[in-house]
């Protein structure tokens, strides 16, 4: 069985050979992870394209592939069974019927239309931090502008500090004992959250939570459990992803400097140099494990029913066969730019227009505002995570005058 770190802040701080070196290994290449055990992992964009697309080969819940439980793991601690009803790890048509659900709000349309909102919450962060002249982009503003957006379409009324907090908890590497760690961290904010549900239901405020709890479609509508795990859902899907949308994209500007200077040239190039980010970074490098139906041949691999795949995008993202010179960060990449950042199929993420605009607005509002803003320290000194499936920085001091 192969082995490759995907997990230190080595690979992170430079992915690509070990990139190379999967997709030189073959489509689908195994081995095992902590807490998971045996996967197999779909490397070449063809496989991880195929993968994404295959929901009637590929299982999101696991007693669909003849697993106990939907994360095919031996036991699935109490506090965290709600969270397993997400429409992340269901099959249709249970998926199809929580998507249908909250799917209006987060499409392009509406997105759109709430542009000024997140435009206006960006200018107010950055007011914020502007006297100082410094400021670490990851603990302060790319990760205060993804939560601050979602709490406010949701119509949350929470402290927004304690909800950082919690947040924070679930960022990092993620092992038994983490998991372990966010469980009272879960609990406080399944309480709150029951909280602000129960006053959506008499209070009807505009906001998305008010469309979550009133959701109709065909006649069906979300039970507790599920409404409780789609905001959570929301929450950690949309948060410390877009925070590494974020940081790594721009810590990719700031490190090429002619790319730099193509997108402070034209404002309007924001959407090309997000979509550039995405392929390049990969912020999100794996889908989540999927389990085989049935016994299949998958890309020359033997796969036995219950077997995890999971598609690993950010191997798919810099595939030379799919990609013209792919390991080159070039923002003006044309149209074909056809990245599985967001992933694909079935589960192709939800709020990636919510994502692209984010950050398109924070992108053009901070390098117009500081077109000298500079990385604080060298290179070689700054921290990535070091976690798996994450692609991010742990801190980015920028400095402006
Ligand atoms: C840079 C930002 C983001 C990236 C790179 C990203 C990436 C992804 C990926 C790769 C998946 C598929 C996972 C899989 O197949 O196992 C996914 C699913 C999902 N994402 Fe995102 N995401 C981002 C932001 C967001 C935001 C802002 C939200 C909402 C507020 C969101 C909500 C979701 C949901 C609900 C799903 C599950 C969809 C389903 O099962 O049908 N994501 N995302």
């Amino acid at each position: 069985m192969a082995k490759f770190d995907l997990q230190s802040a080595a690979f992170h701080r430079n992915p690509y050979p070990t990139l190379a070196r999967l997709l030189a290994e073959g489509p689908v290449v195994e081995w095992k992870l902590p807490l998971i055990g045996k996967i197999h992992w779909a490397t070449s964009f063809e496989a991880a394209s195929d993968f994404l697309k295959g929901a009637e080969r590929f299982a999101a819940d696991g007693r669909n592939a003849g697993k106990g439980n939907a994360l095919g793991i031996r036991w699935i601690p109490g506090p965290l069974r709600v969270l397993t009803k997400n429409m992340l790890l269901m099959d249709e048509p249970d998926h199809r019927r929580l998507r249908k659900l909250v799917d209006a709000p987060f499409r392009k349309g509406w997105i759109d239309a709430y542009r000024p909102t997140i435009a206006g919450i960006a200018d107010r962060l950055l007011d914020e931090i502007e006297v100082r002249g410094e400021h670490d982009i990851v603990s302060g503003f790319a990760r205060a502008l993804p939560l601050e957006v979602i709490c406010e379409m949701l119509g949350l009324q929470g402290d927004r500090r304690e909800f950082m907090e919690w947040m924070t908890g679930f960022s990092g590497r993620m092992n038994a004992w983490t998991l372990i760690r966010i469980i009272p961290t879960i609990g406080r904010l399944t309480a709150y959250l029951r909280k602000e549900i129960d006053r959506a239901r008499v209070d009807q405020q505009p906001c998305l939570l008010t469309e979550i709890v009133n959701a109709e479609a065909d006649g069906e509508r979300m039970t507790d459990d599920e409404m409780m795990a789609m905001l959570i859902l929301l929450f950690v899907a949309g948060h410390e992803t877009t925070t590494h949308l974020l940081s790594t994209g721009i810590h990719a500007l700031l490190t090429h400097r002619d790319q730099l200077d193509l997108f402070k040239a034209d404002g309007s190039r924001a959407p090309q140099a997000v979509e550039e980010i995405l392929r390049y970074c990969s912020p999100v490098q794996a889908t989540k494990p999927r389990m085989a139906r049935h016994d299949m041949e998958f890309h020359g691999t033997r796969l036995k029913r219950g077997d995890k795949v999971m598609a690993m995008l950010a191997s798919a993202n810099v595939d030379p066969a799919a990609f013209d010179d792919p390991l080159r960060f070039d923002i003006l990449r044309d149209g074909k730019n056809r990245h599985v950042g967001f992933g694909g199929g079935l589960h192709l993420c939800l709020g990636m227009h919510l994502a692209r605009a984010e950050a398109q607005i924070a992108l053009e509002r901070l390098f117009t505002r500081w077109p000298g803003v500079r990385i604080a320290v060298p290179d070689a000194e700054l921290k990535w995570q070091a976690r798996l499936g994450m692609h991010g920085l742990a801190s980015l001091p920028l400095v402006w005058s």
